[in-house]
């Protein structure tokens, strides 16, 4: 341990009493965010609001919860209006634009935001949404419940809720290695895609092997830039199964 004078330019911020009464009510609701983030992206409503905004060029087009829901495959009468307290806990982040209009009662309006670009497909089809909704799944919160025990007593939080290895695991669940090997996909395309750019490191190789290379994603996009390269690609049995052939490798 290590003591300090108060006097030294020790960071210990200070908070305003409007930034305590933030963070006390940020905390008891900490899972909220994710959790409807979560639920917006699995009911496609980023889509839906991108997808609304595409159809007009010069305007941008705000969509209400209403017109949202209509999108969706509910009858739920109480569907808009719970929509519409996630989309206004989504735009106080940033993450979905609102305007508000005051008649006899509040409406509110939502459109894209600069997030759109990361949780919306681009033209590839891949959205660092995956990857939020990867973090976000059952298997990763409940491995979160055994963090205490293993900072204790030690061991792997993940081993603890599920017991097994996270990647025998990923190869038991069918459903899980899919959202895994899209959420590796997308993520790696979109930072591979940015470094060959620029990288050059790639124009001299004959023979290119990618341990993990899951379902191949990284591989491709080099290959589909250096047609020379033949790749290999090697993985467990779970991942090569789903993964399609590439040409060059
Ligand atoms: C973090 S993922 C990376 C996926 C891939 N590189 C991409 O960017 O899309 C790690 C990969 O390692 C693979 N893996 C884990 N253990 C392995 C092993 N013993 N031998 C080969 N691959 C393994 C997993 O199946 C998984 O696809």
């Amino acid at each position: 341990m290590v003591s300090y004078e108060l006097d030294m330019d020790v960071a210990v911020p200070q908070l305003s009493r409007d930034e305590e009464l933030y963070v006390q009510i940020a905390m008891v609701g900490t899972l909220i965010l994710p959790l409807t983030l979560k639920a917006v992206l699995e009911l496609n409503i980023l889509e839906i609001i991108k997808m609304g905004s595409a159809s007009a060029s010069t305007q941008l087009v705000m969509m209400t919860a209403e017109d949202i829901t209509a999108q969706l495959p509910t009858n739920n009468p109480q569907a808009a209006a719970m929509l519409d307290r996630m989309l206004a806990l989504l735009a106080s982040f940033n993450i979905a634009s609102c305007v508000i209009e005051k008649k006899e009662k509040v409406i509110r309006r939502y459109g894209p935001t600069p997030f759109f670009k990361l949780l919306t497909k681009d033209e590839d089809g891949a959205t660092v949404a995956t990857l939020s909704l990867l973090g976000m799944d059952q298997a990763f919160v409940s491995a979160g419940q055994h963090l205490k025990e293993v900072v204790l007593e030690g061991g792997i939080a993940f081993e603890k809720a599920h017991g097994m290895k996270a990647f025998e695991y990923i190869g038991t669940y069918p459903s899980f290695r899919r959202l895994f090997d899209k959420a590796m996909m997308d993520n790696s395309t979109f930072f591979l895609k940015k470094m060959i750019e620029t990288y050059q490191g790639f124009k001299d190789v004959h023979v290119l092997v990618d341990v993990g290379g899951g379902v191949g994603a990284v591989l491709g996009t080099i290959i589909s830039k250096y047609t020379h390269i033949k790749g290999i690609n090697l993985d467990l049995s779970h991942a090569i199964a789903t993964a399609p052939p590439l040409p060059g490798s």
